[in-house]
């Protein structure tokens, strides 16, 4: 059987004073893609941000691979592809193979920057995501989807076996979208990767997640990607009424 990821238990986050998750329950197990939807606000990358320990939660629990988010046992097995990955500044000096090796840099001695294994795992997560063609160039000069891919690469190259990203689909072009898709799709089901994907592209989760939940302050549906439900029942379980019928006579 395979073993549990993330186990989140009854998880509340309060930001400026507002309730933004509320009795979050969630399980995640080894080698699953889940994806997590919903509207603008709803608290989707607060909770990822939750999930990673870099906002503070007002109740309730997280466990990853059983330890608290931040402890030093897993942080090496956490990626993290952020909402503003593509975002990075056109100042930025560094080539897609220097911002890959970033990646490395917390296992081992943080001086050995040159060292074999780093350079393996470098090359590695450049082949995996695509990039050996644009390796030597500046990432300020990559299209969005390569950036998104860089950023990826990086989270490879640390070797994380959880991938947490959030919109990575933004900005880039379909045949980019496409092959990140895939990119993710053989993560998961070759390399046994876990992955959590936060995204609007409701269509782009469908075709890849196996299960996907719906949150808007709590988990309004949280099931096989197969069962998600149509828009009328969907906004049955957010609680908007047809608005139609108050027009009538
Ligand atoms: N830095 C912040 N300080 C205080 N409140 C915030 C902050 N960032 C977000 N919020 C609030 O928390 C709520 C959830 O935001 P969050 O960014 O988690 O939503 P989201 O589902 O990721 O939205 P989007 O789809 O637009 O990315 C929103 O009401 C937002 O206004
Ligand atoms: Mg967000």
């Amino acid at each position: 059987m395979a073993g549990q990821v993330l186990d989140v238990c009854d998880l509340s986050v309060v930001r400026s004073g507002k309730i933004v998750i509320k009795d979050v329950c969630l399980t995640v197990d080894e080698g699953e893609f889940l994806g997590i939807v919903g509207p603008n606000g709803s608290g989707k990358s607060t909770f990822l941000l939750a999930v990673l320990g870099l906002l503070k939660s007002n109740s309730g629990t997280i466990r990853i691979y059983g330890h608290p988010p931040m402890s030093r046992m897993i942080r090496q097995k956490i990626g993290w592809v952020s909402q503003a990955a593509s975002y990075l500044p056109k100042n930025v000096r560094l080539t897609v193979r220097e911002l890959v090796k970033l990646g490395t840099l917390h296992s081992g001695n943080l001086y050995d920057f040159g060292s074999h294994s780093r350079r393996n795992k470098t090359t590695q997560a450049i082949r995996m995501t695509g990039l050996e063609h644009v390796q030597n160039i500046d990432v300020g000069r990559l299209s969005g989807g390569q950036r998104q891919r860089a950023v990826i690469a990086r989270a490879l190259a640390t070797e994380a076996d959880l991938i947490l990203l959030d919109e990575p689909l933004v900005g880039i072009d379909r045949e980019s979208r496409n092959s990140l898709l895939k990119l993710l799709d053989r993560l998961c089901h070759e390399k046994g990767k876990t992955i959590i994907m936060v995204s609007h592209d409701l269509t782009a989760i469908r075709q890849t997640a196996h299960r996907m939940v719906f949150l808007e302050e709590t988990i309004r549906f949280d099931g096989p990607t197969s069962d998600f439900p149509n828009l009328e029942k969907l906004a049955s379980l957010r609680g908007i009424e047809h608005v139609h019928e108050i027009q009538d006579d």
